[in-house]
């Protein structure tokens, strides 16, 4: 390998939000990985930061490129740079789209157990959740989607967005294109536009792709739009860079009128070039060596627990570098469940409650660190379990 993913990293007075909020547990929480971003992003960025002049900036012809170059060569999937509209993170362009493309009071539809602030960017503009709980086979634990419910509550008049979440946090699952059709062709049936949130989409596991929402049909494309990003994948959240592409100029105009009324169409002078240098072919080299390194990640943290600890359950998942497991057989308050663990275990994980669906008896653990800090990880919650849950 390359690159070396082993390091441990120290962000003490970093502000770090996974690290400072978990207090002295280890974080294995909120999405951001303890690994260093790709040497090429951080290389622009400090020469970019040399300059010493930072005045206002703005996303430039190369910033466009970036994204169709990434899209076409990863993905197989062709859209003009004039397609994009730049926002400052996926969260505030969900939130510009509940507020454009909906009125107050109507429905918005998720599939739960999913990413919690979705809830939050609905509910937040008074606007109303409706859960198509996706279907769990407890024997396998794959999640699918539930046909008939998707249908009836597409159908009410009051649902007009269903905010999709594509590949899905935190099942994994990837949504197939003739899955992604049938949605589409089901919302454009009962006049529902699609937000499809893609940010999880570049790390799958060893051969599985994911494919956009907006190349999976030309009805998709009149009623969808996608918002990406290069944050999760390089690890730069907290640099606040990414698009909505929208290839209907409908969507795309009003995508753009509100994301510039909200405030959220400004990146700082770092953001712009951070894409840049992200979707660049040497930035592929490094993702291609970081997916194997998460993917072994994954494949140990399943065998750890189903080896030695045994009452719970990690979900099979083909993408994402988060993990979902299944303790129903020793609680149905994940929130106690991991207070409990941050407080006595000392690791802190996300409560599948905070996911909405069936949530409530799972948990949700971040893979992406350094081995030895997943092992250690994993050895807490096993001596956790061990001293309070076997007879
Ligand atoms: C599905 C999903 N969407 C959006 C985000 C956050 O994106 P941003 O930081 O760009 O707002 C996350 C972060 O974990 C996520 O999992």
């Amino acid at each position: 390998m390359k690159y070396d993913f082993d390091k441990i990293p120290d962000r003490t007075g970093t502000g770090s939000v996974k690290w400072d909020f978990a207090g002295d547990a280890l974080p294995m929480w909120v999405a951001d990985m303890d690994i260093e971003t790709f040497p090429g992003i951080k290389e622009a960025l400090v020469s970019r930061a040399a300059h010493g002049i930072y005045g206002y900036t703005y996303d430039t012809p190369a910033w466009g490129d970036a994204y169709t170059y990434w899209w076409r060569t990863r993905h197989s999937f062709d859209f003009d740079k004039e397609d994009l509209v730049f926002a400052t993170a996926v969260v505030p362009s969900i939130a510009s789209a509940v507020r454009k493309l909906t009125a107050i009071s109507e429905n918005v539809l998720i599939q739960t157990p999913v990413y919690p602030v979705f809830f939050s960017s609905i509910t937040n503009n008074g606007r109303t959740v409706v859960e198509n709980k996706l279907l769990y086979d407890r024997e396998t634990g794959l999640y699918s989607i539930d046909w008939d419910d998707l249908e009836k509550k597409l159908s009410d008049p009051q649902t007009t967005l269903m905010v999709l979440c594509n590949p899905q946090n935190p099942t994994g699952n990837i949504w197939d294109k003739e899955t992604l059709v049938r949605i589409g062709d089901l919302c454009e049936k009962n006049n529902v536009r699609v937000v499809s949130d893609e940010i999880h989409c570049d790390i799958t596991a060893p051969g599985k792709e994911y494919v956009p929402f907006l190349s999976a049909s030309e009805t998709n494309r009149k009623i969808g739009v996608a918002c990406i990003s290069p944050t999760k994948t390089f690890n730069i959240a907290g640099i606040q860079t990414a698009a909505v592409v929208a290839m209907n100029p409908d969507l795309r105009q009003k995508m753009h009128r509100q994301i510039n009324s909200d405030d959220v169409g400004e990146g700082n002078c770092f953001s712009y070039v951070a894409a840049g240098a992200a979707f660049t072919p040497e930035g592929a080299v490094w993702l291609d060596e970081l997916r194997e390194y998460l993917w072994a990640n994954r494949v140990f943290a399943q065998d750890y627990i189903r080896d030695n600890i045994g009452v719970i359950k990690a979900v099979p998942s083909d993408a994402s570098y988060l993990c979902w497991v299944d303790c129903s057989d020793i609680t149905d308050d994940s929130r106690a469940f991991t207070d409990d663990l941050k407080n006595n275990g000392k690791v802190f994980f996300n409560p599948g409650v905070d996911f909405g669906g069936n949530g409530e008896s799972f948990i949700r653990i971040n893979l992406a660190c350094p081995r030895q800090m997943l092992t250690e990880a994993l050895e807490r919650l096993k001596h956790h379990i061990d001293k309070k849950y076997r007879k």
